[in-house]
């Protein structure tokens, strides 16, 4: 198994990460990080225990940043509804947050866990900033960092940027620059990676977790429930068991933080005309059919 620290803003397409790196049996999934994003990090928070008492697990939570570095917080209320998982009334979480913030939770996991451990991201990169700020020597215990974030193209949030970035422009570009290795997983593969209508319907009978993705679903703004929904953060736990699903193309990539209209685009140099080092290992193409159904089999063993 791969031992995993999710750093995580659920959100709705976060939610449906979380059911992969629970119930696929090659995760072992030590810590989970919430950030500010999708909605406030008191939210966040509380959406991933609801989670974790919906399926009776008990991995434990750590809450991070209430805010970006250095700019104010932007959320997307407007994809995910109000409460970042709109569409489904959980019952309230049992389990509490640890005492310690989310970097300082990630650098005991880090320093305590016996192999290297991978960092999945799927929100902005605050949590994640602030541990290489503050504990550079955990760098040593992981193992790659694997991100849903960025694009090689356009964006989502701004016209070059994508949410995940856009919201913590100065955070990732740190951890772009960190020389850990990092597999990004952005808009260029995930917004082909659309779950159909004809497995929404069919998910929803299976299980109480297929009934419950499929209400929330039917709030999720990232596409319609009739043409298809994309699963951004899927694509991160996707690459971490099924590499071979991805076209990696490893190149120098640089994050926008001085634009007034750019900030937050990865600039994404595939034809190296910076001459700069590849720190990045960009996911440029996605085998759409292997993915379906390593989701069909994956959300298959959710109860
Ligand atoms: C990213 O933005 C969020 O709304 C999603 O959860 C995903 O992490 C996609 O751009
Ligand atoms: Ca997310």
């Amino acid at each position: 198994t791969i031992p995993v620290i999710l750093d995580t803003d659920p959100g709705i397409d976060d939610a449906v990460a979380l059911a992969a790196a629970i119930f696929s049996p090659h995760i072992d999934l030590k810590l989970i990080t919430t950030v500010a994003g999708n909605v406030g990090v008191t939210q966040t928070t509380r959406n991933a225990l609801q989670l974790l008492e919906f399926w009776n697990e008990d991995i434990p939570v750590a809450q991070g940043a209430r805010r970006p570095l250095c700019r104010p917080q932007a959320d997307a209320a407007h994809i995910h509804g109000e409460s970042g998982m709109d569409g489904y009334a959980f019952a309230p979480p049992r389990q509490s947050p640890l005492i310690r913030p989310a970097f300082m939770a990630m650098a005991e996991c880090l320093q305590e866990s016996s192999r290297p451990v991978t960092l999945v991201t799927i929100g902005p990169l605050t949590n994640v900033a602030l541990l290489l700020a503050h504990y550079p020597d955990c760098k040593t215990n992981i193992s790659r960092i694997v991100m849903m974030g960025g694009s090689a193209g356009r964006g989502n949030f701004t016209p070059n940027a994508e949410f995940n970035i856009a919201i913590d422009p100065e955070a990732a570009a740190q951890v772009m620059e960190s020389g850990i290795e990092i597999v990004m997983c952005g808009l260029d593969v995930t917004n082909r990676a659309v779950l159909t209508p004809d497995y929404m319907a069919r998910l929803k009978t299976q299980s109480k977790t297929g009934k419950m993705l499929h209400s929330l679903f039917s709030h999720y703004r990232s596409g319609s429930l009739a043409t298809g929904l994309r699963m951004h953060d899927l694509c991160a736990i996707a690459w971490l068991v099924h590499p071979e699903l991805f076209q990696l193309v490893d190149c120098y990539v640089g994050v926008e933080t001085q634009g007034t209209l750019t900030a937050g685009a990865t600039v994404v140099d595939l034809e190296n005309r910076f001459n700069r080092p590849a720190n990045v290992r960009v996911a440029m193409d996605i085998d759409v059919d292997g993915f379906r159904h390593w989701v069909e089999e994956t959300l298959a063993l959710a109860p």
